[in-house]
C-alpha cells in the first residue's frame, strides 16, 4: 500500500466524518438512479463503495454487485446494508483498488464517486477503470472541476482556514478538461452529466442537511432535470465505452 493509500485509509476509517454530509450522499444516490433508469446489468463494480448507498439500491437490477473500499469500517457498514435476499449475489471487499487484479472488460457498470480526489494518480485510476469496463458498458464517475471558479473560491476559503488551523490532508486538483481528455483516450464517450456544488464554504454549519439538500436542488435541479449547470463545479458524468 502506498503512503497516500495509508493516509486515505486512516481518514476514512473515521466514517462519521464523511457520513455527516448525507445531503450529498442523497444527491449522488439520486444521480446514479437517474443515470441507470430502466437499465439492468450483469455485473456492477462500485469503487469506492463507502457504505454502498449508491449501488445497493440497484441490486434488483443486476446479477452481481462487487463493493470495494479501502476502509474496513466503510465495508463493515456496507455489509450490514445488503438486504439478506441479495447476499448471494453481492461481494464486499476491503482492499486497495490499485492492489487488486480485477478481470478486464468484464463489468457493464462501474460507479466511481468520490475517489479521484484521493488517489496517487488520477490518470492511473482512469486507465485502470477504463480497462475493466466491457465494450458498451457504462461508467458513472464524479470529479470536482479544479478549474471552475467555485473551486478557486473553495481553495481560497480552505487556504484562509488553514492559516488558522493547519490541515495536512490535501485533495487532488483534477480539471474537467483532464477527465474529458483521458476518458476519450480510453474510448469512453460522454452521454450525460449533472453538476452542482458540494461546498457551502463557511456557511455549512448554518444549515441542516435537509436545508442544504433543498437549497441545492432548488438551484441546480436534479440529474433528470438539471438547471444552472454552468455554476456547478462538481460533476457526475455518465460515460459509455465504445463497442
Ligand atoms: C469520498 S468517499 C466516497 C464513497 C462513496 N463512493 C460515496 O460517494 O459516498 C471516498 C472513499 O474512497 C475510499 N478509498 C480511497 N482510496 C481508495 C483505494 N485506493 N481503494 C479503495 N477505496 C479507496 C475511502 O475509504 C472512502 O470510503
Amino acid at each position: 500500500m502506498t503512503d497516500k493509500s495509508k493516509v486515505v485509509k486512516e481518514l476514512f476509517e473515521n466514517t462519521e466524518l464523511y457520513l455527516t454530509y448525507d445531503y450529498n450522499l442523497q444527491i449522488r444516490k439520486e444521480t446514479v438512479e437517474a443515470f441507470t433508469e430502466g437499465k439492468s446489468f450483469n455485473h456492477i463494480l462500485d469503487i469506492p463503495s463507502g457504505t454502498g448507498a449508491m449501488s445497493i439500491p440497484l441490486l434488483d437490477r443486476t446479477d452481481r454487485l462487487s463493493l470495494l473500499d479501502i476502509s474496513s469500517n466503510m465495508i463493515a457498514i456496507a455489509k450490514k446494508n445488503i438486504p439478506e435476499k441479495y447476499l448471494d449475489k453481492t461481494e464486499a471487499v476491503n482492499a486497495d483498488f490499485f492492489e487488486l487484479d480485477l478481470p478486464k472488460n468484464s463489468y457493464d457498470l462501474i460507479i466511481c464517486l468520490g475517489l479521484l480526489a484521493h488517489v496517487n494518480s488520477p490518470e492511473q485510476l482512469i486507465n485502470k477503470i477504463a480497462g475493466l469496463i466491457k465494450p458498451g458498458g457504462l461508467l458513472i464517475i464524479q470529479n470536482t472541476d479544479s478549474s471552475h471558479f467555485y473551486s478557486y473560491l473553495i481553495r481560497f476559503y480552505l487556504g484562509a482556514k488553514n492559516l488558522i488551523r493547519k490541515q495536512s490532508y490535501k485533495l487532488n486538483n483534477v480539471s474537467a478538461k483532464f477527465i474529458d481528455g483521458k476518458l476519450r483516450e480510453n474510448s469512453l464517450e460522454l452521454l450525460k452529466s449533472y453538476r452542482y456544488n458540494q461546498s457551502f464554504l463557511g456557511f455549512s454549519n448554518l444549515f441542516s442537511n435537509e436545508k442544504k439538500y433543498q437549497l441545492t436542488s432548488n438551484f441546480f435541479g436534479n440529474a433528470k432535470q438539471p438547471k444552472n449547470q454552468s455554476f456547478g463545479s462538481d460533476y457526475t458524468y455518465l460515460f459509455r465505452k465504445k463497442q
